[in-house]
């Protein structure tokens, strides 16, 4: 985690429009629907690692009928939009936010029914370890229940991929499909299965490419400035291709700790 702020208003703003009020990832409540398929979070207690601005606390809470959310991040910005999202939602009493400190979580053992994420492990490195704290912290029979974005292998970046990464400065900690499942299986994780998204997301992506660069673009740079959409613009562009290579691979990620 570097120590400037990745996730500041701007990109917030831009993300937010981009995917949703409150999302500052793809798919909206639908793709949230499925990361938890299956998943029964009535009255359930939840940690959301990299909970962001707060849509997706909100939306366990309110429309899943989880009991309780804890959502941690570590930056300030998103924190204070998620917080202010839970008040406006009326939901204060069942949403907390915390800031925390990349490593451990500051959480007892056995504290959470499920565990979710949405494409916030990409930033934490030590997958490994992050497996094994999310199996500290789950109850015996608890579900972990993640979206992220992985790459196919472990090895070198190609060029494209490298070019991809470098655009986005995001601190991004790409892994593969195969460290994760081993990662999780190493932590004591049952039931390890893993879905690849890169078929949805690269038509997404595509999607999201034409919108900011069709068109519509005068009225995303009105918004929030040329040079930040042609950055944008650039990012994209180099995005979709190693999306639809497979290089770049979006999946689900679910484990279940022996109960
Ligand atoms: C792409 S955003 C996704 C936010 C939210 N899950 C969503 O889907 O809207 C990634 C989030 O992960 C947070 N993050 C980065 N490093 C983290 C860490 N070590 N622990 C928890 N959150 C982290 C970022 O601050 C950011 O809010």
């Amino acid at each position: 985690m570097s120590e400037d702020i990745l996730y500041d208003q701007s990109h917030i703003g831009f993300l937010e429009e981009l995917w949703g009020e409150g999302f500052l990832s793809p798919g909206g409540p639908e793709e949230v629907a499925r990361v938890l398929d299956g998943v029964d979070l009535t009255g359930a207690k939840v940690l959301d690692i990299g909970c962001g601005s707060g849509a997706i606390a909100v939306l366990m809470v309110r429309d899943h009928g989880a009991a309780h959310v804890t959502g941690i991040d570590v930056e300030d910005p998103v924190c204070a939009a998620a917080r202010a999202r839970a008040d406006a939602a009326g939901l204060t009493e069942r949403i907390t936010i915390d800031k925390v400190t990349p490593g451990p979580f500051p959480y007892p053992d056995q504290s959470f029914d499920v565990v979710f994420s949405k494409d916030s492990i990409i930033h934490i490195p030590d997958k490994e370890a992050l497996a094994q704290e999310v199996f500290r912290v789950l109850k015996p029979g608890g579900i972990f229940a993640a979206s992220d974005w992985l790459r196919a292998h472990d090895g070198a970046p190609s060029p494209e991929m490298a070019h991809y990464i470098a655009l986005e400065a995001l601190d991004f900690a790409m892994a593969s499909p195969a460290r994760y499942r081993a990662a999780l299986a190493a932590a004591g994780f049952g039931d390890v299965a893993l879905v690849d998204r890169s078929p949805w997301y690269a038509e997404v992506a595509a999607a999201e490419l034409q919108e900011l660069s069709g068109p519509r673009r005068a009225t995303w740079e009105a918004r929030h400035g040329p040079d930040f959409i042609a950055h944008q613009i650039e990012t994209w562009t180099a995005m979709v291709p190693v999306i639809q290579s497979g290089e770049h691979c979006p999946h689900h990620i679910r484990g279940r700790k022996p109960g």
